[in-house]
């Protein structure tokens, strides 16, 4: 074979290459985090979350969001910070919150028992620099169901 054919079928190969990479990432885009996008949390119904206690729950289902330490964040979104928040010192507003969402926030209601977000709400009401001692129960957080 010539040289020159040669070096025209590899050119050929690469540029089937390159138009197949570009399909796959237009077909399967990257994870939202991996895009440095804002955090993404899909939850089909019937899903429930596992945890139980409040730090876990806060791990697993806001700290994606609100950061490790409740500092927020600001970027592609903004996540305000529940750290030292005045707004958490009324109960009812972050179970609402948390309930039912709010703006770019998901709502949580169908994924968490009453005791489940009672238990996320009072462990981000009494840490992360908050010191609100008056506990939400399970039956608090049906009423605003
Ligand atoms: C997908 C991202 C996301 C997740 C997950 C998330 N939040 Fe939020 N949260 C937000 C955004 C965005 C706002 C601001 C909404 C607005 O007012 O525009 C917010 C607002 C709040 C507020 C109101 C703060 C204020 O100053 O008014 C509370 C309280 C809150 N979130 C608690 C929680 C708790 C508790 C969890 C976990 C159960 C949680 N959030 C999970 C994105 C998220």
């Amino acid at each position: 074979m010539k040289t020159s054919k040669v070096l025209r079928k590899t050119a050929i190969r690469i540029w089937q290459a390159a138009i197949l990479c570009f399909t796959c990432t237009a077909i399967f885009p990257l994870p939202a985090s991996a895009a440095n996008d804002a955090p993404a949390v899909v939850l089909s119904d019937g899903w429930r979350f596992a945890e139980q206690d409040g730090e876990s729950l806060y791990r697993a289902s806001c700290q994606g969001c609100h950061m490790a330490q409740g500092e927020g964040a600001s970027g592609a979104g903004h996540f305000p910070a529940l750290a030292g928040n005045p707004r958490l010192a009324g109960a009812a507003y972050p179970v609402y919150n948390v309930l039912h969402g709010r703006h770019g926030m998901p709502s949580f209601g169908k994924y968490m028992s009453d005791e489940q977000v009672a238990e996320v709400v009072n462990y981000t009401r009494t840490h992360l620099g908050n010191h609100y001692s008056d506990a939400v129960t399970a039956a608090d957080v049906k009423k605003l169901r």
